[in-house]
């Protein structure tokens, strides 16, 4: 079997730090605080060419910039799926369809779709999490024949933050030999699915599943905590570092490697990441 290979360098870019005006052509409520926004140029064109698991930074003059994963991507479009925690993410939230922002990017890696082509793979995320490794996943199925058996593990506190639910439930499961588990960390009256903690549940559908750890990659994105736990339930399976390939966040500021934000060791996020193996990341002290 061969290695994943992860490319890490910077993304080359003409004009790394001025935004192309964009205009908001598409928003859809995910749940009560993550909005996914669909951006276009004012000509109708995809603001640039992007591949699984890059970043743009989002603007909305005058109040500031926030880095998100382009959670998908078509011929004319770039999505984003945008949580509201604070400043600018509110603004985010505030904005309507025909309304315009700033988009820079492409910044960072991408997710080894190319090394991981032949094996089986297994996406575990919570909440926003679900994010980025929405964009692999969406890769895989649409080179459906590329991969093994797809196993998508995903938890959020609670059924009213599952994002992308109705992808969730309707599409991705009725994908050829493609296999969805989702838990809530809190159940509810209108969920009759499992109530677990992700790396509980993670260890469950190993097990259930009878999946080996033969041949399979592991694409893993979520808080700190669950980062923590599910690489100590992925570790306790047998799966090796070299076979788990995480995407990491940091503050950003620039994007290119220039301001010291996000920096975790000798390495820059938004450079040489955001997407690493856990392999790469074990000499790398952090708190995540
Ligand atoms: C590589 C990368 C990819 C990201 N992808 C997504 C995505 O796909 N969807 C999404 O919703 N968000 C994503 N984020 C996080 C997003 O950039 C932040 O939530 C946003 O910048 C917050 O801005 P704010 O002004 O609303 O919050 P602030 O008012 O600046 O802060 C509000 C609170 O959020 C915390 N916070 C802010 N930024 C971060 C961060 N990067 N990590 C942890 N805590 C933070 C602050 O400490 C504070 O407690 C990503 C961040 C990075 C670096
Ligand atoms: S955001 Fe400036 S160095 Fe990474």
């Amino acid at each position: 079997m061969s290695k994943i290979g992860i490319f890490h360098g910077c993304a080359h870019l003409c004009e790394p730090y001025v935004p192309q005006v964009c205009r908001v052509v598409r928003i859809e409520s995910q749940t009560r605080d993550v909005k996914s926004i669909r951006l276009q140029t004012l000509d109708g064109a995809r603001p640039f060419d992007v591949l699984p698991g890059q970043l743009g930074m989002l603007s909305v003059p005058p109040f500031g910039e926030c880095m998100f994963a382009a959670t998908s991507f078509g011929d004319d479009y770039v999505e984003m799926a945008v949580k509201r925690v604070g400043f600018v993410t509110e603004r985010i939230h505030e904005l309507g369809e025909g309304d315009q922002v700033g988009l820079r990017g492409p910044y960072g890696n991408w997710f080894p779709y190319e090394s991981c082509r032949g094996r089986d793979m297994l996406f575990v995320s919570g909440g926003i999490g679900l994010a980025p490794v929405r964009s692999f996943i969406r890769h895989c199925l649409d080179h459906r024949d590329d991969y093994g058996r797809i196993d998508i593990v995903y938890s959020a506190s609670s059924k009213a933050d599952l994002v992308y639910l109705d992808e969730l439930t309707n599409d991705w499961p009725n994908r050829p030999d493609t296999h969805v588990h989702v838990s809530v960390y809190h159940g509810s009256d209108d969920w009759d699915g499992p109530v677990s903690y992700t790396a509980p549940y993670l260890e469950q559908v190993f097990r259930d599943n009878g999946l080996s750890t033969e041949n399979r990659a592991v694409v893993l994105c979520g808080g700190p905590s669950l980062f923590r736990t599910c690489r100590a339930t992925l570790s306790e399976l047998g799966v090796s570092p070299a076979d788990i390939i995480t995407t990491l966040e940091a503050r950003m500021k620039c994007g290119v490697g220039k301001c010291g934000r996000c920096n975790i060791g000798g390495r820059f996020i938004c450079l040489d990441g955001p997407v690493f193996t856990e392999e790469e990341l074990a000499s790398v002290a952090r708190d995540f």
